[in-house]
């Protein structure tokens, strides 16, 4: 029993989720970042719904930790933004509706076995008018 609690712990140490709440029409950017100095470069995908056991599910693109390697059609508005040499693969959505909304996945293919790590990003996308709104009510 305890070794399973322990794998358990292990293999949910690599996870971890984040809320962000954006805007409609402007530019939202999802966070996800990696130690590059220890893992150097390294492959990471972008998909929308929770990762999967391999690779990413509805895949939006992937970086080799240089550049973006793969985008399909739709993702003229997915876009890496950030610096790819210093670990930072925040995923930026261009004019987000609330189409938007959803589960959002990282994954930082890091080498070896077990070793990916995973990040999840729940987006919430709101009309200006309603973000008024809840800054009031505080
Ligand atoms: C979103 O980003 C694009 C490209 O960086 C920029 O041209 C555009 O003005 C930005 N839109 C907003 C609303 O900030
Ligand atoms: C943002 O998206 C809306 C609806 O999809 C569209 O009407 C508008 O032209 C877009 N704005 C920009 C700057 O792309």
């Amino acid at each position: 029993m305890k070794i399973l609690v322990l794998l358990l712990a292990l293999l949910t140490v690599s996870e971890c989720d984040r809320k962000i709440t954006g805007r409609r029409g402007l530019n939202i950017t999802l966070p996800c970042n990696y130690d590059i100095k220890t893992n150097g470069p390294t492959e990471v995908c972008w998909g929308r719904g929770h990762l999967p056991y391999r690779g990413c599910s509805n895949q939006l693109l992937a970086t080799d930790g240089h550049k973006v390697i793969e985008k399909t059609s739709v993702s003229s508005r997915y876009q890496l933004q950030g610096r790819l040499d210093e670990g930072d693969v925040s995923l930026t959505i261009m004019n987000a509706t609330e189409e938007d909304d959803g589960v959002y996945g990282c994954k930082v293919q890091i080498k070896g076995l077990f070793n990916d790590e995973k990040h999840h990003v729940q987006l919430t996308v709101k009309r200006g008018e309603e973000m008024i709104k809840e800054s009031l009510t505080f």
